[in-house]
């Protein structure tokens, strides 16, 4: 399985470069808005020394932000692919956070039931091949007043799509691969629906709290929390 998600996430990120691309996104990612959005949402139900976990947490960047806010916490990160790893390592020692590397999608976390107080899923669910693996444990690791808060890409039609980027694929001088690249994905970030999205939270053992569209419907951000079991 790992072997095959390394192979998928590489085609899909483009290669290597990536790892850059999301050390310059950052801070627009995770910009005020991010920040007022867990504060209302996550930090109201945790105290000065929350236990918090990244799932595909990339370089592992939010390890640090998360860090200089909290000192007192307790972080980890879940993350697989090698080009993230090198410095998703070096983060985390800095910050003295635990990395897992690990597949999401069979992830069994050393960790106690009800250990987490938060975990964040920034722009992964879109990659995997399913969430259902990850959400059930996720579930069985959130602290009852637990949060889990997803973002990412949901479906918009292919115009509002192609307007998002730089390129333009109908471009005479147009490459080929940069047609191809685009249009690969218009399917893998189009893949679910936000409906799609909160019908899957749900169905995985969470209440959705609340949910907004971001970037004109292109993004949907839910916070969630575990339902006990009945
Ligand atoms: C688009 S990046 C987002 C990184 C980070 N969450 C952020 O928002 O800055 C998605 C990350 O999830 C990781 N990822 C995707 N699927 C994964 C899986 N099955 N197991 C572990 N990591 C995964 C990728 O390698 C990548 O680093």
């Amino acid at each position: 399985m790992s072997e095959k998600t390394r192979q998928r996430l590489d085609a899909h990120h483009g290669g290597e470069h990536f790892h850059d691309l999301m050390l310059q996104g950052f801070d627009k990612r995770f910009g005020e808005a991010f920040w007022s959005y867990w504060a209302e949402h996550i930090v109201v139900h945790h105290g000065p020394a929350p236990t918090y976990l990244d799932l595909g947490c990339g370089p592992g960047l939010m390890l640090r932000a998360w860090h200089q806010r909290w000192p007192q916490a307790t972080l980890h990160g879940v993350e697989l692919q090698p080009y993230m790893l090198d410095t998703a390592r070096k983060v985390a020692q800095e910050v003295g956070a635990t990395l897992h590397e690990a597949d999401l999608h069979t992830m069994d976390l050393p960790l106690p039931d009800a250990t987490l107080d938060a975990a964040l899923c920034s722009m992964v669910v879109h990659e995997m091949r399913e969430p259902i693996g990850m959400l059930r444990e996720v579930r069985r690791l959130l602290k009852p007043q637990g949060r889990l808060l997803i973002m990412d890409w949901v479906r918009v039609p292919l115009p509002q799509y192609l307007a998002g980027w730089d390129d333009d694929p109908f471009a005479l001088d147009a490459e080929p691969e940069i047609r191809a690249f685009r249009l690969d994905h218009f399917m893998e970030h189009n893949k679910l629906s936000r409906d799609d999205l909160l019908w899957l939270v749900r169905r995985c053992g969470f209440e959705v709290e609340t949910s907004v569209d971001r970037g004109d419907g292109q993004f949907l951000w839910l916070v969630a929390r575990p339902l006990a079991d009945t």
